[in-house]
């Protein structure tokens, strides 16, 4: 059956849309942090759907809210007042720590950057844009343009001018040997030289804790360095949170709290989690940058009466519940259980990462160079033994990526490490 979905949807879909696994799964249902594979396999899932079931797998406030919603009315377009819209707008700019925030909901991640992009450019009339090595923003043409990594850059051609900026892996590149200190004043220093022979930038985009790159971060603080150097060139800070925001990381709600010192971005944009599975993206910003665009822009699904509905639901629980305490305690278990197992695998170069936020790096023992095989093996193993992970990494994808939803509880963290530990002894 599932073998029969696999030709068909090689045959009908494009080739670069890559699938996990020799044998691709075709998840039917999920509950809580499970889900069901149309053989009827259970698994643990520590992936989400790409970061993206946030609290549970079928979390009746939200199935309810999505029900109910969809029995009055689906969509009426931004031409029209919209209740749920207005109320997450205004929750969302209140959690936000942007003063005079507006908020405007796009469909995606990708449009939510299309869109910080827009009013950044727009905002500093300049098409100069500053983004991180190995980062990830979407697929768009515009985003394609700020991707500092090559596996995910179908095209170098692109509307913007990008220059990419150190700072965003700390163990590899240059200045890995370094302090964390003197990791930051390089990367500053870097900026400086590189500000003085180009014309102003628009923006500094970056995630912070780099989500397709491998879960890769820079040491704390060094965005709020950033941030004094183009505060100097009245060059925009945008936070591009959609891996890392409502609470993931564990310490901090919004990612970019970790380089906070120097103030908040000018812009954060979000996606993912806070739909739990709906489609819900949004760019928040200054009132003053959001409103400089001086022609009208819609996007008609964004913030749909259905999946402004999820995401208030969603948002509630995940405050009600304070899963990002739960993120931080659970996801600080997790760690320190795998690097416990690290510890034993030569193979294993590094654990890193925060809250429920962890990554994996995979090496060819006793070198420094990257093993993707064994990355892919892991995962087939860890299918095998019944959890759900994924993988990520601008160096040939060899880091596992754990990311449970955020309401994972001790024993089941427990029982994911197990799997696998039970992955990596039989891949060493
Ligand atoms: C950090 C980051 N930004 C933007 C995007 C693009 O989001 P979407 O796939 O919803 O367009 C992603 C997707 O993985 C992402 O990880």
């Amino acid at each position: 059956m599932t073998n029969d979905l696999y030709a068909r949807h090689r045959s009908v879909l494009p080739d670069w849309l890559a699938l996990y696994y020799e044998n691709p799964l075709e998840i039917t249902h999920g509950e809580g942090r499970h889900v069901w594979d149309a053989e009827g396999n259970k698994y643990l899932d520590f992936f989400g759907g790409i970061l993206t079931t946030m609290t549970a797998h079928a979390l009746p406030e939200v199935t309810k809210a999505v029900s109910d919603q969809a029995g009055r009315i689906l969509h009426s377009s931004t031409l029209y007042l919209n209740r749920p819209m207005v109320e997450l707008a205004e929750r969302v700019a209140q959690v936000s720590g942007i003063p005079d925030a507006r908020v405007f909901f796009t469909t995606s991640g990708t449009e939510a950057n299309d869109t910080a992009l827009l009013l950044a450019t727009t905002y500093r009339r300049s098409n100069t844009v500053l983004a991180m090595r190995n980062s990830y923003h979407g697929r768009s043409f515009s985003a394609v343009g700020i991707t500092g990594n090559r596996g995910w850059s179908p095209t170098s051609l692109s509307p913007l001018q990008t220059l990419y900026v150190h700072g965003g892996v700390r163990t590899r590149g240059p200045y890995a040997s370094l302090s964390d200190a003197e990791f930051i004043a390089a990367c500053v220093e870097d900026l400086e030289d590189l500000l003085g022979h180009t014309r102003p930038p628009a923006a500094l985009i970056a995630e912070p804790i780099q989500g397709v790159g491998g879960f890769t971060s820079p040491p704390d603080g060094l965005y709020a360095a950033f941030r004094e150097v183009l505060n100097a060139y009245g060059i925009l800070w945008i936070a591009d949170e959609v891996q890392t925001g409502w609470g993931r990381t564990g310490e901090h709600f919004w990612g970019w709290q970790a380089h906070g010192q120097s103030g908040p971005p000018d812009i954060v944009t979000f996606a993912k989690g806070i739909g739990n599975g709906m489609s819900i993206g949004g760019v928040i910003a200054r009132s003053e940058i959001m409103n400089c665009l001086d022609a009208n822009s819609i996007s008609t699904f964004g913030g749909t009466q259905i999946t402004m509905a999820a995401g208030l639901a969603n948002l509630t629980y995940l405050l009600e519940h304070d899963l990002q305490g739960n993120a931080r305690r659970v996801g600080g278990l997790l760690i320190e259980r795998l690097r416990a197992l690290a510890a034993q695998d030569p193979g294993v170069r590094e654990v890193r990462g925060r809250g429920l936020m962890i990554g994996v790096e995979l090496i060819r023992p006793g070198t420094d160079q990257a093993d993707p095989e064994r990355a892919a093996a892991v995962l087939e193993a860890a299918r095998a033994g019944g959890l759900l992970i994924g993988k990520g990494g601008g160096h040939n994808t060899s880091a596992l990526r754990i990311a449970p939803p955020l309401s994972l509880t001790v024993a089941e963290a427990e029982e994911g490490a197990a799997i696998l530990e039970n992955a990596l002894r039989s891949t060493q």
